[in-house]
């Protein structure tokens, strides 16, 4: 199953990671991909400066300055990645 782990250290939140994740999260829900992805709130990511910050594992793949365009770009590079 793949893990979004989505920073929620200091900077992140200050930089929006709360709102990131309720937006991230009801993104999931309305894909139909809740259940099929896990979704982590991690802690530093070491990338303070660029947050909020995201990773997906398997493969590494990582954005930052999460935007609404961003999370529509993980959305569908999770249903290309046949979740
Ligand atoms: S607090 Fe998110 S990368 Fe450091």
């Amino acid at each position: 199953m793949p893990r979004i782990y989505l920073c929620m250290g200091p900077h992140c939140r200050s930089r929006g990671a709360t709102d990131a994740r309720a937006t991230l999260e009801h993104a999931l829900w309305q894909a139909g991909l809740l259940g099929r992805v896990e979704c982590i709130a991690s802690g530093c990511q070491d990338r303070c400066a660029l947050g909020p910050n995201l990773l997906v594992q398997p493969g590494g793949r990582r954005w930052h300055g999460l935007t609404p365009q961003h999370l529509r770009e993980l959305l569908a590079f999770l249903k290309d990645t046949d979740v």
